[in-house]
């Protein structure tokens, strides 16, 4: 699990800067380059409701607008009791971005579990589906 410690980290002082005054529900994302390098996320929500955007999807859209394209982790860390897996949008996202990479699941608590993302997204549609 100490592989991913950093990453956690780096989610845990992502999500303080959430922006969820809708939902009161704080997520920090943190994605890895294959290179070492980490880029993270918040949740920011609007008045709208639907034109939020998880943490996990800020988090890819800024490594991609950096250049990186390689990755092979991503961690989603909130304070709920029950370990927060990323949505279906985001599943679909981080499927397309990233590929089979582990999604590294925490809370405040030290509650850690790893997941593959093919596992995550059985039978998934992408550009194989073109
Ligand atoms: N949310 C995320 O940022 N990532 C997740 O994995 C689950 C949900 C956000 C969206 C919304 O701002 C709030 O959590 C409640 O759904």
């Amino acid at each position: 699990m100490s592989d991913y410690q950093e990453l956690i980290d780096a989610a845990r002082r992502a999500r303080e800067n959430a922006l969820a005054p809708f939902s009161k529900f704080h997520v920090g994302a943190a994605l890895r380059g294959r290179d070492g390098r980490i880029w993270t996320g918040c949740n920011v929500e609007n008045a709208s409701y639907g034109l939020t955007i998880c943490a996990e999807r800020v988090a890819i859209f800024k490594a991609i607008s950096e250049g990186a394209r390689e990755f092979d982790a991503i961690s989603v860390v909130t304070a709920a009791e029950r370990l927060t897996p990323p949505c279906g949008a985001c599943r679909q996202i981080i499927w397309e971005m990233c590929g089979d990479v582990a999604v590294v699941l925490a809370n405040l608590q030290g509650e850690v579990t790893v997941h593959r993302m093919k596992d995550l997204l059985p039978f998934p549609f992408d550009n194989r589906s073109l």
